[in-house]
């Protein structure tokens, strides 16, 4: 599709009598080489890039994701590298030349023409140096060389330095490198539980020569704020007002006196909607700012998935002279929405309903509530510059697929660029972003807050106008862990550390980010208890509440880990809160995904190579002799698998090893969907429980980790299960482990009341139907965003006669209904499955499973043809990647099922067809 470039766009063509020579030299465009500190390592670079790529396409070092790379080398990390341009030839005399650099990751020194221009120590700021008297006094063609340190080294060297602050022992969050949180770079480029510690260094992101002349600007970042009037962070504004525009641009060059804005709203077919002057600017030399009035009636809405279209619209900002002129212009696509945290206290009329009192913590959409179905999204890659379009829009097809509206872009990555924000912005998947900021606390020097200040300055700016932007969060798991370590470990120095906490996460970031926007709502913390109090007229509005609790109210959101299996389905042990931001358990790839990265040799659960991908958990300094954590992450997953499921003793060991892999994401999976379904059922009791992003929508690398899909983009059992449970409308059944009470639930996050019938029907294993004494049918009616009861039975009491290990609950519902903002009534319907006894018990019989393809249709027909089919899985050949329509389903004797599915990447020339496998777990049994 035509792209609308976010990046500036200098309008040169228009920039008529003022203008003279400017020039823009894309670094991209130029020959790199890239060495060592002795030059014994010299090698073709490129620009953006990271030191491990260009040393791995010159067969300098061999795949960094294969084996156990991520510890031999290390000494990559432990390097310098200097990335050195060829002569940079077609420069011209201007009057102003720039160095502008969107990324360089992270510690540099650079030079042009054997002067030094500047030190940079952020990956995340945006860094421009004028150069002019540099290249006036060049005598040949100028070489742009830039030197980057080792981050782990410096880091040290940081930590070391006399009078640096220190933390009470245990309370950093510390995987392969220490003290990542002295310096600002991806945090988890250190190591992290689900990823390698690389700690790669280069140009991540693009970089110019800016070349102006007289009276010339060029634009390098620009803010766009649209909100409705009266509108204040964090407080659901009057949906009843009209817009608020308000566009800001930073410059290169100096502004000249009296400049103006101009602005034109362009819809989707590039048809001028309004257009004219910016009212109320301020400017200094370099950035100036001004906002017009958009009437409600002139613009549609944007929603995200599932709640009606992704309404787009192009804007196009223009610098004006005194004598109206265009300087510069930049256009940038915009979507009209409110997205607020309501964290405010639970009114009477909340109370009147039944909602336990406290405070909320949910989004709201256009001034909706609705429910948040989503996942983690942690960095794609440990290394940013081989992250491209298609992959992101691959892996988000995958999550609309997958019925979900929302991702939490996890704090302690790397800020997303601007090709993610728009995919999401034409997808509907609102992005909870979060500065990167996570597990451990932070220093409070001044310069760190003053280089924390231009990250956040510049960062909030570029990325404010996309629609999908719903949230910023100061960090990852600082209330919740941090502060609380910091209590269990040394009390008496809680009040200092939270001090510092506040300092950099409100005093410090609060005024730049609300200073800059007003749509968009903050919190310093994922997790929280929220806000004790909200105040505008404060300097910085927010105090949190921390411990601040009444008992029998709830606040904030949810963050809950138990590897002990043995609860794992007793939803009494999960969290009761008003959102759930992260739940998870980790599970093994698949074969296919471990082949890409291990020796055949190695394919056995407890090989070596495959113990050390496994990084759950943390051992504070994880390396080739120190194994005893990784044992311990291996064994949650095998003491799950054989707790509750048949586990595999296969006579062929890769076929062994295969099954038990996939028996440790079915568990995965059986646990989210058992979580899931319990918050989803939060929206309906006294918690109005109203989101649920588990841990973790993908992998970053091939190991065993709590992601949902693989890293090339194959989907683990868990990713179909979250598809299925995240429905619009879904049926399930709740076990209480001590009474044997079962109730059945219908739960649904639609916008206005279903109604239709469910259906209860039990049958042993072998299919034969069992006349057990509860109702076969019940009415359904279930409200907007709620949930209601459709059958209750005690187990012990209703299975008494029966073998609880044969016997089956098939459960169904079909409603009537009607999606958020269409009235078009469509019918719901969902299908669930309850087994009264563990299925490591069950007497499971052969259910005679086939597969077979069928051309005309294009589908696969999976039958059962002897029993009941459970956990059925369809399997593909590596060499393809695709998700069929629907996995992981069950099957009763004499069912059969049609299959469509999606090819997202296919290099076998379409005979992965001829492949595609069946499994249930009855397979688990067959030696
Ligand atoms: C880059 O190097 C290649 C091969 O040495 C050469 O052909 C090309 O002209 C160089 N490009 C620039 C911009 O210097
Ligand atoms: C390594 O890089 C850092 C940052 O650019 C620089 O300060 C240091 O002098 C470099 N060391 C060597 C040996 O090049
Ligand atoms: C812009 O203003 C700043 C201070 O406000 C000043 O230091 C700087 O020299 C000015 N730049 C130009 C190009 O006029
Ligand atoms: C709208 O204009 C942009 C920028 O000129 C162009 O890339 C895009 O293709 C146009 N879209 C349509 C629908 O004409
Ligand atoms: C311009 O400023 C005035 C005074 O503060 C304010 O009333 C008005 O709403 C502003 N206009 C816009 C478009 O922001
Ligand atoms: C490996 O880790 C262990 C435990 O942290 C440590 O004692 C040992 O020195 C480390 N070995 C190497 C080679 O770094």
């Amino acid at each position: 599709m035509a792209r609308w470039n976010t990046q500036a766009i200098l309008t040169a063509s228009l920039a008529s009598a003022a203008c003279c020579q400017q020039k823009i030299l894309d670094l991209s465009a130029v020959n790199w080489t890239v060495s060592n500190s002795n030059s014994s390592i010299s090698v073709p670079g490129q620009l953006p890039s990271q030191a491990h790529l260009d040393l791995y396409a010159a067969h300098v070092i061999d795949d960094p994701y294969y084996g156990l790379n991520d510890f031999n080398l290390r000494w990559v990390a432990n390097s310098n590298w200097t990335y050195t341009s060829g002569p940079l030839h077609d420069l011209i005399n201007s009057s102003t030349t720039w160095l502008l650099f969107n990324g360089l990751d992270t510690f540099t020194s650079i030079e042009l023409c054997g002067k030094h221009v500047a030190s940079t120590n952020n990956q995340f700021r945006q860094y421009f140096f004028e150069v002019s008297s540099i290249l006036n006094s060049c005598v040949s063609s100028p070489v742009l060389s830039i030197n980057f340190g080792s981050a782990p080294q410096i880091a040290n060297a940081i930590a070391a330095e006399p009078g640096q602050e220190t933390w009470p022992t245990g309370v950093e969050g510390l995987f392969e490198f220490p003290n990542r949180q002295f310096i600002r770079k991806e945090q988890s480029d250190f190591g992290w539980d689900w990823g390698p510690a690389f700690a790669p260094a280069g140009p991540w992101q693009p970089a110019y020569v800016i070349q102006l002349g007289p009276g010339n600007i060029y634009i390098r970042n620009s803010l766009v704020d649209i909100y409705r009037e009266g509108q204040l962070n964090n407080l659901p504004p009057d949906q009843t007002k009209n817009w608020v525009l308000n566009a800001s641009v930073d410059c290169l060059g100096s502004l000249p006196p009296n400049s103006a804005l101009n602005y034109r709203l362009l819809d989707s077919k590039n048809s001028t909607i309004l257009h004219g002057r910016l009212t109320n600017i301020t400017s200094s030399n370099t950035t100036i700012t001004g906002s017009v009035i958009i009437p409600d009636r002139a613009v549609s809405l944007w929603w995200p998935n599932g709640m009606g279209p992704q309404t787009l619209y192009h804007l196009t900002i223009e610098v004006v002279d005194s004598s109206s002129s265009v300087i510069a212009s930049v256009s940038k696509r915009v979507g009209f929405r409110t997205i607020v945290l309501n964290e405010g206290v639970i009114t009477q009329e909340q109370l009147d309903q039944g909602i336990a009192p406290g405070n909320n913590w949910h989004f709201e959409i256009n001034g909706h509530e609705f429910y948040a179905k989503g996942s983690n999204f942690i960095p794609p890659d440990a290394f940013w510059p081989r992250v491209t379009e298609s992959r992101i829009r691959q892996l988000f097809d995958s999550v609309t697929a997958g019925n979900q509206n929302m991702l939490r872009v996890w704090a302690s990555g790397a800020y997303s660029p601007d090709f993610i924000y728009d995919l999401a912005d034409e997808l509907g998947i609102l992005l909870w972003s979060e500065f990167e900021f996570g597990d451990a606390l932070y220093p409070i020097a001044p310069e760190f807050l003053d280089n924390v200040r231009e990250e956040v300055n510049y960062q909030v700016r570029r990325v404010n106008h996309h629609p999908s932007l719903a949230y910023w969060a100061g960090g990852n798991e600082l209330e919740n862990l941090e502060l609380y370590l910091v209590k269990a470990v040394a009390p008496d120095q809680l009040d200092r550390y939270t001090a510092e906490y506040e300092k950099l996460f409100l005093q410090t970031i609060v005024p730049v980010l609300f200073g800059n926007s007003r749509s968009i709502s903050y919190s310093p913390s994922s997790t929280s208890n929220g806000y004790l109090e909200l105040n505008f007229s404060w300097p910085v509005p927010i105090v949190e509440r921390y411990q601040n609790l009444t008992p029998g109210s709830l606040y904030g959101e949810t963050d809950y880990y138990n590897y002990d299996s043995a609860s794992a389905f007793n939803f009494g042990s999960y969290p009761v809160g008003r959102f759930a931001n992260e739940f998870g358990y980790h599970s093994m790839p698949s074969l296919q995904s471990w082949r890409q990265a291990v020796a055949p040799s190695d394919l056995y659960f407890n090989s070596s190579v495959i113990q050390l991908r496994n990084h759950h958990y943390p051992p504070g300094g994880l390396n080739t002799t120190n194994f005893a954590n990784t044992i311990k992450g291996m064994a949650e997953m095998t003491l799950a698998a054989q707790r509750w499921y048949p586990v595999p003793n296969k006579a062929d060991p890769v076929a062994n090893f295969s099954a038990w892999c996939h028996t440790t994401q079915i568990f995965q999976a059986d646990f989210y969907t058992s979580q899931i379904q319990y918050y989803r059922r939060g929206s309906g009791m006294r918690e109005r429980q109203l989101g649920s992003l588990y841990w973790q929508l993908e992998d970053i690398w091939q190991a065993p980790t709590w992601a949902g899909i693989e890293y090339d983009g194959r989907w683990k059992v868990l990713h179909y299960r979250a598809k299925d449970i995240y429905q619009p409308v879904i049926i399930s059944p709740f076990l209480e482990a001590e009474t044997q009470n079962l109730e059945v639930y219908v739960t649904s996050d639609l916008w206005s009341p279903a109604t239709g019938l469910a259906n209860f029907t039990w049958y042993d294993w072998s299919g034969n139907r069992l006349n057990i004494s509860t109702p076969t049918s019940a009415p359904v009616t279930v409200g907007a965003l709620n949930t209601t009861r459709v059958l209750q039975a005690n187990t012990s009491g209703v299975l008494s006669g029966y073998d609880a290990a044969n016997a089956i609950l098939v459960m169904d519902v079909f409603v009537e209904g009607q999606m958020p903002n269409s009235n078009v009534t469509q019918t719901f319907k969902h299908t669930n499955w309850f087994h009264a006894a563990p299925l490591s018990q069950a007497h499971l019989v052969d259910p005679g499973l086939s597969v077979s393809y069928s051309k005309t249709t294009s589908k696969f027909v999976v039958k059962a043809s002897k029993g009941v089919a459970a956990w059925v899985w369809l399997d593909y050949p590596a060499g393809v990647v695709l998700n069929f329509d629907s996995n992981t389903f069950w099957l009763l004797a004499g069912q059969t099922k049609e299959i469509g599915y999606t090819v997202k990447n296919d290099t076998t020339g379409g005979q992965w067809v001829n492949e595609v496998t069946v499994q249930s777990l009855w397979d688990n049994t067959i030696p």
